[in-house]
């Protein structure tokens, strides 16, 4: 079939104002449970969109690793091309597509850097494989070929052997606290169910249906 005549109807229950919670971070959760519990592939992946260095938009997708009032923490190589476009640009955007529940969720906020002590934790919570992977890897860097990286985990293995790999300084977790989330629900005949939680005053979150 081709792409412009492939078409799938939304039969969903929908979504309405008294379905959500006043906390958009409280709906965010009860939906990617719900992802979850219906084994959509990798419900916490969100493609984050930052603002290059020459002004356009870049986008890629990442691992949420922890959503609370603070926002949506992830991680990530320091010196990617990402990270430096965050450092000169702090505001970025990302979305949730849990296609196979017509779901999607868009949040746009500012991006700071989580502390060492949370980097610290969160790293020493990852396998010994990955430790020593964000070691071998100059993410975003050309490389020669992949017996580069192979070489360089080899030199990282023999740093570490018979101790706890260290987190490099270049590794670590960012977090997007937003500002504006909207939740959209697929419904029939392309009304979908759209609303949009926006930060006021840096405290309270006003809710509006916005048309599809
Ligand atoms: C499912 C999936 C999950 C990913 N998760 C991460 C992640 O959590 N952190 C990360 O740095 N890159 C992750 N990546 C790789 C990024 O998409 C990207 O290739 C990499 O971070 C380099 O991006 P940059 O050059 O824009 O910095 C993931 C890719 C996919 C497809």
């Amino acid at each position: 079939m081709s792409l412009r005549d492939r078409r799938v109807q939304y039969e969903t229950a929908g979504l309405e104002r008294n379905d959500l919670d006043n906390n958009p971070l409280v709906q965010w959760q009860r939906w990617y449970d719900q992802a979850a519990e219906a084994s959509v592939a990798e419900p916490n992946a969100m493609t984050l969109s930052t603002i290059g260095i020459d002004g356009g938009p870049d986008s890629r997708i990442v691992l949420a690793r922890g959503v609370d009032e603070s926002g949506f923490a992830f991680y990530t190589n320091y010196d990617s091309a990402k990270s430096k476009q965050l450092v000169e640009h702090a505001h970025a955007s990302a979305v949730f597509g849990w296609l196979d529940l017509h779901r999607q969720v868009r949040v746009r906020g500012i991006v700071t850097r989580l502390s060492d002590r949370v980097s610290d934790e969160y790293f020493a919570s990852r396998p010994r494989e990955s430790q020593l992977g964000a070691w071998a890897s100059p993410q975003s860097q050309p490389i020669s070929g992949r017996e580069e990286l192979l070489t360089r985990l080899a030199e990282a293995e023999q740093r570490f052997m018979g101790r706890d790999v260290e987190r490099p300084p270049h590794w670590g977790g960012w977090v997007l606290a937003p500002h504006e989330i909207e939740f959209w629900q697929g419904r029939p005949s392309r009304l979908h169910d759209r609303f949009r939680y926006v930060l006021q005053a840096d405290t309270s979150w006003f809710i509006e249906r916005l048309a599809p």
